[in-house]
């Protein structure tokens, strides 16, 4: 069995709370049928400790997260660790496989979004943003130009991601690039916020366009839709497929709006 085919079925048990999550997050600890730790981990986050947001209905973040799966599984990104919903000590929630990126020895967006000296950028990344450090120096703000995160600009686009900030993106002891916390998604008005705009205006690759013709027909009928039907609602479905349809007629990365803020909160 693959990492990713763990299948988050049977019995858990809370390990720690996340202290740094703005929603109630555990992380938790699969159990043997003779009781012990199989060492299988994920991320539970019971639907009633979602906090209330003004722009997001209550109580359906963790349907988005696993909708978020199944897209990105669909179209064949596989960028999103395997996400379910099932019930757990604190209701039902969404559990998803945990990334042990401690065994990678870095954190989450280390090495993938970082902040340099304005006039020190290296080679192979990409500028997000312009700023002043604590001092008032000038920094940039830059991700990696890899191929495998400008797959996950595409995702993101899919997904109308508000929220792909450093601390959602990590690469696994084998190099695997994941991104984490779908949450804020598939809204029905654009809400991009990404730190990942350092493609703008550059052409969508030509293996994430085979990726949104696959999705698109996918999500026309069968299984694939009929499993994302259940988890948001038809105007977000509709939303998503003009979103892929859009995409497929003018395969570019869009340009950072002007009429609101297009970063997520913190960058990290
Ligand atoms: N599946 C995962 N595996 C490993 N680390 C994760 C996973 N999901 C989230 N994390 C880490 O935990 C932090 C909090 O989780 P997150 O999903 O962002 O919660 P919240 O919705 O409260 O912001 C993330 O910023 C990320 O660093
Ligand atoms: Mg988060």
């Amino acid at each position: 069995m693959t990492a990713d085919d763990l299948p988050l079925t049977g019995d858990f048990e809370v390990e720690g709370v996340l202290t740094d999550a703005s929603n109630l997050t555990a992380r938790v600890l699969f159990t043997g049928a003779d009781g012990k730790p199989t060492g299988e981990r994920a991320l539970y986050k019971p639907i009633r400790g979602e906090a209330p947001l003004r722009d997001f209905p209550q109580g359906t973040l963790g349907h988005r997260e696993v909708a978020a799966y199944l897209i990105s599984t669909t179209g064949g990104w596989d960028l999103i660790p395997r996400t379910v919903l099932r019930d757990g000590p604190l209701g039902p929630g969404s559990l998803q496989r945990w990334i042990d990126w401690e065994a990678a020895g870095h954190q989450p967006g280390q090495s993938l979004l970082e902040a340099f000296p304005a006039a020190a950028v290296p080679e192979g990344w990409l500028t997000v943003v312009h700023g002043e450090d604590g001092e008032g120096r000038p920094v940039v703000v830059a991700h990696r130009d890899a191929p495998d995160l400008a797959s996950m600009a595409v995702l993101d686009l899919v997904l109308n991601n508000a929220d792909r900030k450093g601390a959602h993106l990590v690469r696994d002891a084998d190099g695997r690039l994941w991104g984490f916390d779908h949450g804020l998604t598939l809204h029905t008005e654009d809400k991009l916020r990404t730190a990942l705009w350092g493609w703008a205006g550059r052409p969508v690759p030509a293996a994430d366009i085979a990726r949104l013709e696959r999705l698109r027909t996918l999500l026309e009928s069968g299984s694939s839709r009929a499993a994302i039907e259940e988890l948001i609602s038809a105007e977000e479905l509709a939303a998503l497929q003009g979103r892929v349809t859009r995409l497929l007629a003018e395969p570019v990365y869009p340009e950072l709006p002007t009429d609101r803020y297009p970063l997520p909160w913190p960058l990290w």
